[in-house]
């Protein structure tokens, strides 16, 4: 490479002009600016793209008078839908949280509108050929690249204002794949069942596929989260705990690469990009178009709800619920996997005479897989039920409501994620390993007292979905760019908090407040780290903190297979050169 003064003085002189361009052009192309392609050239592209080329209004729009779309009848309707995952995950540019597109169209009449937070051209992709046509001309044009599947990020990486956004949302093919599966361009062939789906699958779908077939996948809570954001970041399931994460089941995947070709990575071909897209981020590496996982029977499920509490003005509330979290790797031992939301006050979710009308402690939606009888609940608990009558006699009232079910399916139809989209909110998120949860409870006191002071109804979630299988996982090609820290994890541990939109100093609040409550937590895991599909999109040693010893073998993939940066979001591999300005331009630093 030439320095850059040489560079910048053969442009002065008139000199080479393809090095000038690079070195002028310091920001990528930006709606409204001279290096903005023509409208021709759009045309052109949508032409290639046999009119897939779109240019949607925000969605929004429909509230406000002036715009195009308007339109009063839609408007409630819109507002109303605005809130659930679906309407995010099936239109082309809306992501869930509204931070990310800078609140610029809120469905509510009296706030401005305009598309300047949205992507300004999307590619309705539904094949690879779709993807690479995208990429390629994102490369040739210097336009910022967005890739948007359904939009759920927590970290906003799939909007970005001014750009290309690909939309994987209708890669949506499913193949079911029984008995064996051959790699392509390896003579391998891997045992066991398979599921192979397009990029921009959703949960609910792949497992209503492999239920016909008896199987389930490792997935996720939510019903529309997407293969591709969730396996790229590592995907933590109930089922992570037996089998690894989702990124630990992949055996096969098709990728477009920024530089726009279609290859197929597994363990004997493209083995650094299969690596690094198993768990080093979305859109850093290229496009999943489809990818294979490997399935598993579906087990029938004991379903174990449990509610052990005490009113929050006694004084033992924290070491109650210290108590109960440092059972967590025997809990985890015994085979009970799943969610835990541990609150130092909150309203009690029932009612009923003797149950305070507030609680503190510990409540859970887990399962067992495959048990005999229900009895296996009653013996995992039955010790920590005689710990709690010795230590704090009747202060403290402990539930449990176990429910069969004949599959996974049929446990995942009453107990998926049923929380809201539409707002703003910022998580925090630590995965907690062994060491932090038995070594020394008078530290993992003070430090879950600190993360449970902001967030939300001092709450703190508290998922049991590291353990064994995570720990021991055989991703195939024998590793993957999953952060090291899930390989000792037991308790993926977050919270979170909401603001409204159009007050920065109610957003800085957030993001300083949830900093400071993960503090201990931090201090307590020097050695750990955090998920990148939900964690505090601000950290501050986020390399070290998402892909711990990983990081250097990422970096140096990103800088192979992206040279140029095609590729750019935040916090993601390699970005360090860039950065968005005020104006939202994504410039060079
Ligand atoms: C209600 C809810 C429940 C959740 N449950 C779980 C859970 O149980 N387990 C878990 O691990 N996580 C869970 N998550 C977090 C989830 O993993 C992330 O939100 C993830 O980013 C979603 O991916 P997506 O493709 O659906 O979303 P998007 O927001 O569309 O994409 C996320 C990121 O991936 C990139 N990307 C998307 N598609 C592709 C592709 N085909 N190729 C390359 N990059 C791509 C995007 O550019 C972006 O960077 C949940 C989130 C929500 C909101
Ligand atoms: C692309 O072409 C299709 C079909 O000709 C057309 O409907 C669509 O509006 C065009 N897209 C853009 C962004 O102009
Ligand atoms: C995107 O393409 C699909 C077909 O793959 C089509 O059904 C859908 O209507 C298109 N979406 C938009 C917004 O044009
Ligand atoms: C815990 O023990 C008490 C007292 O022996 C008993 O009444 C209660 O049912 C037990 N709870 C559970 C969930 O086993
Ligand atoms: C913005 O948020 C801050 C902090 O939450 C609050 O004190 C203030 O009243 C809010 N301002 C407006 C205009 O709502
Ligand atoms: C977000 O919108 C505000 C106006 O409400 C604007 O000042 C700011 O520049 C925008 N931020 C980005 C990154 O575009």
């Amino acid at each position: 490479m030439l320095g850059s003064s040489l560079q910048l003085l053969l442009c002065l002189t008139g000199g080479v002009s393809a090095l000038c361009t690079t070195y002028l052009e310091s920001c990528k192309a930006y709606p409204g600016t001279s290096s903005w392609p023509s409208a021709y050239t759009w045309a052109a592209l949508n032409q290639t793209l046999n009119g897939r080329l779109l240019q949607p209004p925000p969605p929004g729009a429909v509230c406000h008078p002036g715009q195009p779309t308007y339109d009063t009848s839609q408007c409630p309707k819109i507002a109303d839908e605005w809130k659930t995952y679906e309407f995010h995950a099936g239109n082309p540019i809306s992501v869930m949280w509204d931070k990310f597109d800078n609140y610029t169209c809120l469905p509510e009449e009296n706030t401005p509108c305009s598309p300047a937070g949205y992507p300004a051209y999307v590619v309705n992709a539904s094949t690879a050929e779709h993807v690479k046509i995208g990429i390629d001309f994102a490369r040739k044009y210097n336009v910022r690249l967005n890739v948007k599947n359904t939009g759920h990020d927590y970290l906003g990486r799939s909007n970005s204002p001014g750009s290309l956004s690909i939309w994987t949302h209708n890669l949506k093919t499913i193949t079911y794949n029984p008995g064996q599966y051959k790699l392509h361009g390896s003579g391998k062939i891997l045992q066991g069942n398979s599921i192979t789906v397009g990029g921009g699958s959703e949960m609910y779908d792949i497992y209503v596929a492999a239920d016909k077939h008896g199987q389930a996948i490792v997935g996720g809570g939510g019903k529309t989260v997407g293969i591709g954001g969730y396996i790229t970041g590592g995907g933590h399931s109930i089922f992570a705990p037996k089998y690894g994460l989702a990124a630990d089941n992949v055996w096969e995947m098709e990728i477009v690469t920024p530089g726009g070709d279609i290859v197929i990575a597994n363990e004997d071909r493209h083995q650094d990009l299969f690596w690094a897209m198993r768990g080093g981020g979305g859109s850093t590496f290229g496009v999943i178009t489809s990818v294979t996982l490997k399935t598993h029977p579906s087990p029938k499920i004991l379903s174990v709800v449990y509610m052990i509490f005490t009113d929050p003005k006694e004084s033992i509330a924290m070491d109650l619920i210290t108590y109960i979290i440092s059972q967590i790797p025997s809990l985890m031992a015994q085979g009970l996997s799943g969610y835990n939301l541990v609150t130092r006050n909150m309203p009690s979710p029932i009612q009923l005479p003797g149950i305070p009308d507030r609680i503190a402690g510990f409540l859970g939606t887990s399962i067992l897989q495959d048990v005999d009888s229900p009895d296996v609940a009653a013996k995992i608990f039955n010790p920590i039920n005689d710990t709690i009558r010795e230590r704090w006699s009747n202060k403290v009232q402990f539930y449990t409501l176990l429910t069969e079910y004949d599959s996974w399916l049929g446990w995942f139809d009453k107990n998926f994620d049923s929380s809201q989209a539409g707002g703003s909110q910022y998580l925090v998120s630590r995965l907690l390993d062994g060491e932090a949860l038995t070594g020394n409870p008078k530290k993992l006191k003070s430090a879950l007292q600190a993360a449970m002071t902001i967030g939300d109804g001092e709450t703190m979630s508290v998922f049991m979905v590291g353990g064994k299988g995570v720990q021991e996982a055989k991703p195939r090609g024998g590793s993957n760019a999953v952060n090291p820290a899930w390989r000792t994890a037991y308790v993926h541990a977050l919270t979170s908090q909401s603001f409204g939109p159009f007050n920065k100093t109610a957003e800085n609040d957030v993001k300083a407040g949830l900093d400071k409550e993960f503090q201990p937590l931090r201090d307590l895991t020097p050695k750990s780290g955090a998920y990148i599909n939900e964690a505090f999109p601000f950290e501050k040693n986020w390399q070290q903190t998402f892909w711990g010893s990983n990081y250097a073998r990422l970096l140096r993939i990103k800088r192979e297979i992206d040279p140029t940066d095609v590729f750019w979001c935040a916090p993601c591999v390699g970005n360090e050169r860039w950065e968005v300005r005020d104006d939202g331009k994504l410039c060079k630093k």
